[in-house]
């Protein structure tokens, strides 16, 4: 029996680095998944499952800023799988610059991205949850969200924001059996920290300081960011609702 045996799970950021190991690990475990993310059509290892498994994993591309790409998300799921178990709110969006420098434009947008998106997708998802009395909301946070990083306000605001939604839903959804809680990833090992860097002289060096924020002195894997996803969306993490739960390799614990 897999974690995730008759569950259906929404993961958006799916194409992402941790996105792809989302997706795979749930099939793994058992989930039907509706993937999602901005490329019109699935790639690398999400495009390889769904040839696999078409019955398992189905994928549904748009900006998720649009409302009715969010619609179109959920809609997908219930219309080929016939519920939803677990909403993923995985993407998210980046920008390291300066507090004084950052634009409006830039802050609408990853207010947009990271913030009014998962709010929308966990409104449309809820709907269909709480018809069935039970579901599983997981939003990717980030320590971005719980402490201060230099260039880091804007991004910031929006992770901290999200990991108050999670609170706040929590208690909102709790009588409908629906259980919302944040993760928040110390620095993971995808493109979003390579992006951040690349303009950097000596990239190794600039990611050694990055390794040497956590207690761990390294990266963390994308597999152990979606080991606990996995957990939260079993029926194991059945007593956890409005949790921030820091996955950070010590980075918040100094
Ligand atoms: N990598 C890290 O160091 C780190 C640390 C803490 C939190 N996080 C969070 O983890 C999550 C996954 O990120 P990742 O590390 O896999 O990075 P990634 O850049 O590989 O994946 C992010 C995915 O989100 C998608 N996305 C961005 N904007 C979108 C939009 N408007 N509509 C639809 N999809 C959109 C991107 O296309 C991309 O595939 C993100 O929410 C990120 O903020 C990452």
């Amino acid at each position: 029996m897999g974690r995730l045996n008759n569950k259906v799970a929404i993961i958006t950021g799916a194409l992402g680095g941790q996105g792809q190991v989302a997706v795979r690990r749930f099939v793994e475990e058992g989930a039907k998944v509706l993937a999602s993310d901005l490329a019109a059509r699935a790639n690398g290892e999400v495009a390889a499952l769904i040839r696999k498994k078409p019955a398992r994993v189905a994928y549904v591309g748009g900006d998720v800023r649009d409302g009715k790409v969010v619609e179109k998300i959920v809609k997908a799921a219930v219309k080929k799988f016939g519920r939803v178990d677990v909403l993923y709110n995985n993407h998210g969006l980046m920008v390291g610059k300066p507090f004084l420098e950052t634009t409006v434009e830039e802050l609408d947008q990853l207010l947009a991205v990271n913030l009014r998106a998962p709010f929308l997708l966990s409104q449309a998802a809820a709907r269909v949850m709480a018809k069935q009395g039970s579901g599983s909301i997981i939003h990717n946070s980030s320590v971005g969200g719980i402490v201060g990083f230099p260039t880091m306000a804007a991004y910031g605001a929006s992770k901290g924001g999200l990991a108050q939604l999670a609170r706040s839903m929590a208690t909102d959804l709790a009588p409908m059996g629906i259980r919302v809680n944040a993760i928040c990833p110390g620095v993971v090992d995808t493109q979003m920290p390579r992006r951040y860097l690349k303009d950097v002289e000596d990239m190794k060096a600039a990611f050694e300081q990055m390794a040497a924020m956590h207690l761990m002195n390294r990266l963390a894997e994308p597999i152990e960011i979606v080991n606990l996803a996995l957990f939260l969306a079993s029926d194991e993490a059945s007593y956890m609702t409005g949790g921030v739960i820091p996955i950070d390799g010590g980075l918040t614990a100094i």
